[in-house]
């Protein structure tokens, strides 16, 4: 049975490690604990907020919403078709660590996506990716309950409507939904995906252009490790803002203000631009607002400097510094940065 506690102490729970304190917060181990508290008619009806890993978000001051703690835990092989394993994990499992067990269990397919921090329920919202794998590429599908009428349901990879860090679950499900339980695809015959810069480079490197996908795991890790900061010391939240996508005709106006701008074509024939070039090529790198920082060697991750000394970043430091970066982006590059993570 779940029980409600109050004012609870957020810093912990956010990986930017901003004080902030929940009202109230329930734990939630089972779907039984969702219907449990959807029997008592005060709790159906009030206000919710979802947490899962705390990976994602930006807490500007105390959360007043019920916060739902989900602590759905089980990882599990629900069943094999001819090309796939079905595996299952609760959505309070964190995320490296089911990566890690489906390696264990010899069902590769996840490895390019090791070492993202946050919980598996926390996965598809922002559809997680990197190194040339997005979750939608193995996801299967997923069990959430209706937080306005507490029923189960279940969604297939359309109906999430995946996109480039995005899915239902930031536009018609936002704010309406938690997620209990995720499954994935994973291929019984296994492609390994190098292509990525960084990886193609580490290959290279090793002389290893055939590797395991025990290889490809502990690769993605250690150029993570060596390029983002580790929470624990510098808080953030990864990437802060999305690449933006621009049109052929935009990306040759911006190539025409700086030949160097990073970026990639894509499949439809418009541009992703590399924010963290944008970012740094307005001198942003290693500087801040208080104690919240651009982060000296990645441009893209905005850091809380004072987390290891006691005197956290707030929230409002966090986004004054935030739209100080999108205003010189915007006056040098005439481009508009998305924020990322949820601002609450
Ligand atoms: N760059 C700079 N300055 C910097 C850092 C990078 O100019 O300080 C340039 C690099 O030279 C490179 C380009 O920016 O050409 C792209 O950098 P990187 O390869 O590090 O990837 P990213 O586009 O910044 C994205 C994802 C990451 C993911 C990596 C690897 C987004 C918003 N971010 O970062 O995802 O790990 O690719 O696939 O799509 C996250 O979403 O939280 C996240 C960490």
């Amino acid at each position: 049975m779940f029980k409600i506690e109050a004012n609870v102490p957020l810093q912990a729970h956010n990986t930017f490690g901003i004080i902030a304190k929940a009202i109230h917060l329930a734990s939630i181990q089972s779907t039984n604990d969702i219907n449990s508290l959807f029997a008592d008619p005060a709790l159906a009806s009030a206000p919710k907020f979802v947490l899962g890993g705390g990976s994602n978000l930006v807490l500007t001051g105390d959360v007043k919403p019920l916060v739902l703690k989900v602590e759905i835990m089980g990882k599990r092989l629900v069943t094999q078709t001819a090309k796939h394993f079905i595996v299952e994990a609760g959505a309070g499992e964190s995320w490296h660590d089911f990566v890690a067990w489906t390696l264990d269990h010899d069902m590769p397919g996840l490895e390019n996506l090791a070492l993202i921090p946050g919980t598996v329920g926390a996965s598809p919202v922002q559809n997680i990716g990197a190194y040339g794998v997005e979750l939608q590429d193995r996801f299967d599908s997923l069990d959430y309950i209706d937080l306005q009428t507490g029923k189960s349901h279940t969604l297939n990879a359309a109906a999430c409507q995946f996109g480039y860090r995005d899915s239902v679950f930031k536009h018609a499900l936002m704010d309406k939904a938690i997620i209990t339980h995720v499954r994935f695809a994973l291929p019984k015959v296994w492609q390994r995906e190098i292509s990525y810069a960084d990886l193609d480079k580490l290959a290279k490197k090793k002389n290893e252009l055939q590797p395991t996908p025990r290889m490809v795991f502990d690769w993605v890790c250690q150029i993570r490790s060596a390029k983002l900061p580790d929470p624990k010391i510098d808080g953030n939240t990864g990437s802060f803002f999305k690449n933006p996508v621009v049109t052929p005709e935009q990306c040759k106006d911006i190539i025409g203000r700086d030949p160097n701008v990073a970026f990639y074509k894509l499949l439809d024939g418009n541009f992703k631009l590399a924010a963290a070039w944008l970012i740094d090529a307005c001198g942003w790198k290693g500087r801040g607002v208080g104690n919240a920082g651009v982060h000296p060697n990645h441009a893209l991750v905005l850091i809380n400097k004072g987390r290891a000394t006691g005197v956290p970043a707030t929230g409002g430091e966090v986004i004054t510094l935030a739209k100080a970066i999108q205003t010189s982006v915007y006056e040098r590059f005439g481009i508009r940065l998305e924020i990322e993570p949820v601002v609450l």
